[in-house]
């Protein structure tokens, strides 16, 4: 049996995450998700202090960080900047509301990008992000493209938020997924955008069951 790489994209809160990690389980491959190392950056420079919509104040994060995903004990993905563990703080609302802003600009995609390929170069991974089957890992074997109503994608997160006994405000989830969405898929490098090869999965009306055995029927096809 072949090791394949597996890219899976689409907008905010589709969704990628778990069922990502729960493929990557299934077939002992490596979970990578992209989105934490992006929302890292967007963590320190906030951190610092720094204008985001300043190349050069962004390149002197870069010069002087570095992002790591790491295993932890009791098998969940921690996100590391310089060996500080920075896992529960990069899902504020205020890296949430700034990653694409940080996101948008040329040398820190670059650096990420460069980042995701080395940590995929053996295959073996399902990574998830926006733009991993149009530019990161574009010949991956197995891609898709996960949709939900922007109205789906917001009661589940705000369910979640529920769940975890956070404040939650479902109208203001639904402005905040669909600003980010614009940005990310207006943005002029690597935009949002579904390959041309990625088979698309709307979630809207399944379980994460159903969608997680409609990339393994994918995986069986292609490994
Ligand atoms: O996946 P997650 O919602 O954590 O991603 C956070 C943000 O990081 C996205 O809204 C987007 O701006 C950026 N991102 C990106 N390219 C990726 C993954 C995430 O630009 N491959």
């Amino acid at each position: 049996k072949k090791t394949i790489s597996i890219a899976i994209d689409g907008p905010a809160a589709a969704g990628k995450s778990t069922v990502a990690k729960i493929v990557a389980d299934r077939l002992g491959y490596i979970y990578i998700d992209t989105g934490a190392m992006y929302r890292a950056i967007t963590f320190e420079a906030i951190r610092r202090g720094v204008e985001l919509n300043s190349h050069s104040a962004l390149e002197d994060v870069l010069k002087t960080v570095k992002v790591d995903l790491r295993l932890a004990e009791d098998n969940t993905q921690h996100v590391f900047i310089n060996d500080e563990d920075i896992t529960e703080p990069i899902r504020t609302h205020e890296v949430t509301n700034s990653v694409s802003i940080v996101a948008k600009h040329k040398n820190v995609r670059e650096a990420m990008v460069a980042r995701q390929q080395s940590m995929a170069a053996n295959g073996g991974v399902v990574m998830d992000g926006r733009d991993i089957g149009t530019h990161v890992l574009p010949n991956a074997e197995v891609k898709v493209f996960l949709l939900a109503s922007v109205e789906e994608r917001a009661i589940r997160r705000h369910n979640e938020n529920i769940k975890k006994g956070f404040d939650s405000n479902l109208e203001n989830l639904k402005e905040e997924i669909a600003k980010r969405d614009k940005l990310d898929s207006e943005r002029e490098i690597a935009p949002l955008k579904k390959a041309e090869d990625a088979i698309e999965i709307d979630t809207t009306s399944l379980t994460i069951v159903e969608v997680v055995e409609k990339i393994m029927n994918l995986v069986t096809e292609r490994a």
